[in-house]
């Protein structure tokens, strides 16, 4: 009780000083007046399959890489949970349904299960079961007027196909663009909005440089590159056939989702910093976004002489680690998306890897060749439930005028931004991050940047890789104990459904739980309960702090 009194006082004190304060830091001003989002913005919310659906061996399904990870290695998560049940979407998408109706926006953003579909990766055993659950999601979406935005792959790929060596073999490409037929066949009469792949970095550096996602092959250096190279090439054979065979007929549109944290420098005065924080963005983005979206295709140059070169000093001979395009290739993977899709949910300060790069990485590897070490250690942005996620709005704006300046202003949908926390109803944290970061968007927005869409992570909690159920980014709760699955929308939810329904950030509106909310509050279990109150009180002292530094600054 005490503590929500302290903020309730802290609030207003914070509210009363910043309209005294003036817009002083637009992203710290609760009492900024309500800004309007453009009338076309696009509203949605996400998931993926492997993270909410379950039903991991239901009907035909085949094993994914999720499945043989989480089965074979637990020690590798930190509560040793899989997904095997998870939010149980395969039996609960009604109800998923009405949620994402609830929060009044216009899309829905999922992914589809490739061994849900083609068990075994190949078009020889196609599920009929698996093509009907994402019909019927899709047939009831589309009943209240929601888009579906279907992602071909979120990182569940047939384990069948790992054991060929996954996306380091080139045999992936046609694989992948038999798979993408199919679903194009299935459902593209009624899914207008496609992205092929998300979050190319993560699936190769994570899953094979080192030991992060699955399939967890820790082998820095190398078969990352190898990756990329027939991801990209797989997802423009992709965009091809769709341009060719199939947009015409369906109407739709198609591209594919990057990601990155902001590099901010860490000394915005040294120049060296500057430029480690532009190394990192060729690396993390331009990697996979140069060859796309660049006017001449192909790698960022500072990968490509990089690599080479030190490929050459550590002995590779002549070929680089780094995998060439031929000519022809640059040519066919220039251009293929329809729109560029970000995730982007956090921050680092960068810095080079020490004195000509004799930093602490693996030599060979992805880090030590792109020679940048990142850090949140000095920073006061504000925590999350994730050690990774630190709260940096002004982050989201740089990162989305970097997109626009370095690849001519494309236009650009958020796929995905939010927070985590480790549970409970009454998440102010989530609100004040949906609020601070939309309104970085907005001012990205006003300073030009082609930004069409936003779309929150996540619909509800869910099973979130490595780290299972223990850090939630869900607007709805999900009681995991539940045989159902029992969804609450969370405050966050209400908020945002507000800020969807109104096309506004309106910094005035928290609500406070309603019936429904105190019902399912009271049934929380113990350490969901006591850590709203430890976030409750976290947020408190963290207000507490940005008041005095408030005064201080006046
Ligand atoms: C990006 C991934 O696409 C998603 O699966 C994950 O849950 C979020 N980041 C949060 O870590």
């Amino acid at each position: 009780m005490w503590h929500m009194l302290l903020k309730i006082a802290l609030l207003s004190l914070a509210l009363e000083q910043s309209s005294r304060c003036g817009a002083a830091s637009t992203y710290n001003n609760p009492s900024s007046n309500a800004r309007h989002f453009p009338s076309d913005f696009m509203w949605g919310v996400g998931s993926s399959s492997y993270q909410i659906e379950g039903g991991w061996n239901a009907d035909d399904k085949g094993e994914s890489i999720w499945d043989y990870l989480t089965h074979n290695n637990r020690e590798k998560i930190v509560d040793q949970s899989n997904g095997d049940i998870s939010a149980d979407s395969y039996h609960q998408w009604r109800r998923d349904v009405q949620m994402v109706r609830e929060l009044h926006v216009t899309s829905y953003r999922f992914s589809l299960s490739w061994p849900r579909i083609m068990p075994g990766g190949y078009m020889n055993h196609v599920s009929t079961a698996g093509i009907k659950y994402y019909s019927n999601l899709i047939d009831e979406l589309l009943k209240y007027n929601i888009t579906p935005m279907v992602t071909m792959y979120h990182w569940d790929l047939p384990q069948r196909l790992q054991e060929l060596g996954g996306w380091t073999n080139p045999e992936i490409i046609p694989l992948f663009k038999d798979y993408a037929r199919l679903v194009l066949e299935m459902y593209g009469d009624r899914v207008k909005l496609w992205t092929t792949i998300n979050e190319p970095w993560h699936v190769c550096e994570h899953g094979y440089g080192v030991d992060y996602m699955a399939p967890s092959y820790n082998f820095p250096g190398i078969p990352a590159y190898l990756c990329g190279h027939n991801l990209l090439k797989a997802h423009a054979e992709v965009v091809h056939m769709y341009r060719e065979q199939f947009q015409q007929r369906q109407g739709g549109r198609i591209g594919i989702t990057v990601d990155t944290s902001w590099p901010e420098p860490k000394n915005p005065d040294s120049a060296e910093d500057r430029e480690a924080s532009e190394r990192a963005m060729q690396f993390y983005i331009g990697w996979f976004a140069h060859p796309i979206f660049s006017k001449h295709g192909n790698y960022p140059k500072v990968m490509i002489e990089r690599i080479r070169n030190m490929s050459k000093q550590q002995g590779f001979g002549s070929r680089s680690r780094l995998p060439e395009f031929t000519p022809e290739e640059i040519h066919r993977i220039k251009g293929t998306s329809d729109f560029f899709g970000i995730n982007s949910y956090t921050s680092n300060l960068v810095t080079p890897n020490g004195h000509n790069n004799t930093g602490k990485f693996p030599i060979p590897s992805f880090n030590h060749d792109m020679g940048v070490v990142e850090s949140q250690a000095d920073v006061d942005w504000p925590g999350s439930g994730s050690v990774w996620l630190k709260v940096y709005p002004k982050g989201m704006y740089n990162l989305l005028m970097w997109i626009h300046r370095e690849y001519n202003g494309p236009e650009m949908i958020i796929t995905e931004n939010g927070v985590s926390d480790r549970g409970g109803l009454e998440d102010y944290a989530r609100v004040d991050y949906i609020n601070l970061y939309l309104s970085a968007v907005l001012d990205a927005i006003e300073d030009g940047a082609n930004v069409k869409g936003y779309i929150t992570w996540s619909l509800m909690d869910s099973y979130e890789w490595k780290a299972g159920y223990t850090e939630k980014f869900g607007l709805y709760h999900v009681d995991f104990s539940s045989p159902e699955r029992t969804r609450t929308p969370k405050i966050s939810a209400r908020v945002f459904g507000n800020i969807c329904k109104t096309n506004t950030i309106d910094w005035s509106f928290r609500p406070k739980l309603n019936e429904e909310q105190l019902v399912a509050s009271a049934r929380l279990p113990a350490e969901e309960a006591a850590e709203n109150g430890g976030a409750r009180l976290k947020w408190s002292l963290a207000l507490l702090l940005s008041v005095v530094l408030a005064w201080i600054h006046c």
